[in-house]
């Protein structure tokens, strides 16, 4: 019997036979650079995938994901990725994508112990506690879990405006910083209308002077 994994490299083929069909050109350009307009900040979720949910192509999205799309300042994988695709790619624009129904916001509202992922959910149960009074005010669970992603989406966004390399890149230039969040159950992107382009939409504590 064939191995699960196998149908991944099947369909590796197909990929490239479908790809040349179109472009022959394709993998002979992407190989010599890529010049993505975008970062994208999503969740690990198998089913928010970056490119096939916006309908783009390889090359044209730089792409960083983690459990419940979080920024923390800490993480040395995220803000390197952020660097490089600021001041080396000068991507313009930042997306910030959440996803309703997100397992780690679930686990976030939950009191479950799940070990070292506890660590990480900490970040969204922080975000809870931010907003605890207008969560707290949802008497729906679902509805009140929906919101703590979008509250979460919009946290996010702000952490990205918190960083002296936005902040830097500001001086030089527009970069603009998004909020969405994905509906898995109808495959739509919702733009929560969060965009930060420039210091004076930062909380002054964070403003960084060069
Ligand atoms: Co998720």
């Amino acid at each position: 019997m064939e191995a699960s994994y196998q149908r991944l490299l099947k369909g590796n083929e197909t990929f490239i036979a479908e790809r040349l069909a179109l472009d022959p050109d394709f993998f002979t350009r992407l190989s010599k650079q890529q010049k993505p307009e975008f970062l994208w900040v999503g969740c690990s979720d198998s089913r928010v995938p970056a490119n096939e949910i916006t309908n783009t192509d390889p090359g044209e999205i730089f792409v960083h994901r983690n459990i419940a799309n979080v920024v923390v300042h800490t993480d040395l994988n995220f803000m390197s990725v952020l660097q490089y695709s600021v001041e080396v790619l000068k991507v313009k624009h930042i997306i910030v994508c959440g996803h309703y129904g997100c397992g780690g916001v679930l686990a976030a509202m939950s009191h479950s112990h799940l070990g070292l992922v506890n660590k990480w959910v900490r970040n969204i149960k922080e975000v809870y506690q931010k907003y605890v009074d207008e969560l707290e005010a949802i008497a729906d669970s679902d509805a009140r879990a929906k919101r703590l992603v979008e509250l979460n989406v919009i946290e996010q966004v702000h952490n990205l405006a918190k960083t002296s390399i936005v902040q830097k890149a500001w001086q030089e230039r527009p970069l603009q910083i998004h909020g969405w969040v994905y509906g898995l159950d109808s495959g739509r992107i919702k733009d929560l209308e969060c965009k930060i382009r420039r210091l004076e939409d930062l909380e002054p504590i964070f403003r960084y002077e060069f």
